[in-house]
């Protein structure tokens, strides 16, 4: 296959049957790893599954308000365990909240036993997304614009560890999920 070719059905099974690891998506809020992590595993035939959910099924309780009742440390605790889990369980696509890869013993297992895509994305299309919703309770405390361009100045050098990179601006979010398809193809 050629490198602009556009990828078949056939070649997109025969990657998806190479692949013998769940596939992580990493990187920060916004970025769309849910979105392109729910198309990506159809595309694969594989399962989806999103941490965040994940976690808020463990605790009962939405993130917000993990948040306001137990505090930051209580959901990353809860976070790494379930990420742990989850890696155990499916050999499907996972999407991982933006600050799960930049704890030491999730990044080593994920790069360890997953294969971490990091969706890199530009600020103003992050600030744009993550508008959408008030879920988030790290962007409550001020200028989202500002926040999350600290936390990628502070996290990047955690991303860049991931196996892989793509760009996550693309619209429509299939695109994204080809582009990952075909970096799992050259990595292969
Ligand atoms: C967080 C990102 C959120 C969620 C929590 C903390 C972060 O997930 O896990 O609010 O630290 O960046 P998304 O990246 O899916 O928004």
């Amino acid at each position: 296959m050629t490198a602009d070719a556009p990828l078949t059905q056939t070649d997109i099974a025969a990657i998806a049957a190479r692949l013998d690891r769940p596939i992580v998506l990493v990187g920060l809020m916004g970025a769309g790893k849910s979105t392109v992590g729910r198309r990506l595993a159809n595309m694969l035939g594989r399962q989806f599954v999103d941490a965040d959910d994940a976690i808020e099924v463990a605790a009962q309780r939405s993130i917000p308000e993990i948040f306001d009742e137990f505090g930051e440390d209580y959901f990353r605790d809860g976070e790494r365990r379930v990420i742990a889990r989850l890696i155990e369980e499916e050999r499907g696509v996972i999407a991982t909240g933006g600050g799960a890869f930049v704890d030491a013993q999730t990044r080593a297992l994920i790069l360890e036993r997953a294969l971490a895509v990091w969706i890199d994305c530009d600020i103003d299309t992050l600030v744009e997304r993550t508008a959408r919703r008030n879920t988030r309770p790290l962007l409550r405390g001020g200028d989202p614009k500002a926040i999350l361009t600290g936390l990628l100045e502070r996290r990047q050098p955690f991303y860049e560890q991931a196996q892989l990179r793509v760009r996550g601006e693309n619209n429509p979010h299939t695109d994204t999920a080809l582009a990952i398809i075909k970096a799992i193809d050259e990595w292969l």
